[in-house]
């Protein structure tokens, strides 16, 4: 009977992956769909540590933010979770609440992880356009939630006229997408509207600039116009420096990646679950300007970006030139059912491309 009990286990195992095979279920080492959801990528000493949004059946957070670990990137060993939403009801992480995007980042300062993530408060729907900051003394957590912020309150964006600070005589537009509420959108009606109260902040990402600054870069203005902003020493709080991206734009999903003194940034398409064509952006300075250079994905189903939704940018450690776009493929109807999508970087004209395959390796 043991011996049977033994099998039934080791047969329940995950294959030993030695590659990736994009869109179908992915088992942890446990022999489970790996449940992370939106995910992002941390590498320290030797350990990959993957977070991401655990999802049941609907997208509202009941469990938390989970992390798993892997030397190897193909196989990896369920943590736990490492952000757990609160029993109590008046958390702002209650459970119900909505925690999306979760981003962890190591500082060397402070020894601290830190994590980032899309907050929306329970029962408000994506009203709430909250960004939520969490610390913990160990990769795997548990992280201790601190606040959420509505970034960038009382700052006007260092890419903006003097003249935009002023509501203009009349009044803004009420309509949308009429061409004046367009031309109002570029001019800033949102960011004068949010100015007291802090910008609104849904997708979001946090990427580490080469000399250790940290940024937040998160869909804002009614998902309307990026916004990237200078966190503060400890990546704890903003430091009120920030620009606009693209106003009017409709990004969402930002993933930032740095090559060859270039800043690269892959963003979908304003759909929702739904996917889109996905877009890219090259700049000198993550502060921008930013130049756009069309949609990254070759092939079938490009429009569509393989049926995916950007997520994270991963750097291969230890091998130069060496990036891995990893994607979701959403399943509203059944969201723990998600699928992950990984796929390499190529280059193309110093773009950066993606092309379907079913199975890949480093
Ligand atoms: C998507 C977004 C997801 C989630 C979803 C909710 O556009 O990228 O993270 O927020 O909308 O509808």
């Amino acid at each position: 009977m043991l011996l049977l009990n033994i099998n039934l286990k080791a047969q329940s195992k995950a294959p030993n992956y030695s590659s990736f095979y994009p869109g179908e279920i992915w088992k942890d080492t446990d022999g489970n769909h790996i449940n992370a959801h939106g995910g992002g990528i941390m590498f320290k000493d030797g350990t990959y540590y993957w977070y991401g949004e655990h999802k049941g059946k609907s997208s509202l957070a009941r469990v938390g933010i989970t992390v798993y670990s892997s030397k190897d990137l193909y196989n990896w060993e369920n943590e736990g979770v490492a952000l757990s939403v609160a029993k109590d009801p008046d958390s702002e992480i209650t459970s119900g609440s909505v925690m999306e995007r979760p981003k962890v980042v190591f500082n060397e300062k402070t020894g601290q992880y830190v994590m980032w993530f899309h907050l929306e408060l329970k029962g408000q729907g994506y009203a709430a356009a909250r960004t939520g900051v969490a610390v913990s003394d160990s990769p795997t957590g548990p992280f201790t939630y601190l606040k959420s912020y509505r970034p960038n309150s009382g700052k006007w964006p260092k890419n903006f006229k003097e003249a935009w600070k002023e509501t203009p005589k009349g009044g803004d537009p009420e309509d949308w997408w009429t061409p004046k509420w367009r031309k109002a959108l570029n001019e800033g009606m949102f960011v004068r509207r949010d100015f007291e109260k802090g910008q609104m902040s849904r997708d979001m990402t946090i990427y580490i600039d080469t000399d250790g600054i940290a940024y937040h870069i998160t869909s804002s203005e009614e998902n309307q116009t990026l916004h990237i902003s200078k966190l503060t020493d400890d990546y704890l709080n903003f430091t009120g420096e920030w620009v606009r991206v693209q106003p009017g734009g409709q990004n969402e999903a930002p993933a930032v990646f740095e090559r060859d003194g270039y800043y690269y940034m892959i963003t979908s398409g304003l759909t929702g679950w739904e996917p889109n064509a996905a877009r890219s952006f090259r700049a000198k300075s993550i502060m921008g300007p930013w130049e756009k250079l069309g949609n990254p994905a070759r092939g079938k189903y490009a429009d569509k970006t393989f049926f995916s939704q950007s997520t994270f940018i991963l750097p291969v450690q230890g091998k130069e030139d060496e990036f891995i776009f990893m994607a979701d493929r959403w399943k509203p109807k059944n969201h723990i059912d998600g699928r992950y999508i990984w796929l390499p970087l190529e280059w193309e004209n110093e773009k950066p491309v993606i092309r379907w395959k079913d199975n890949w390796a480093l």
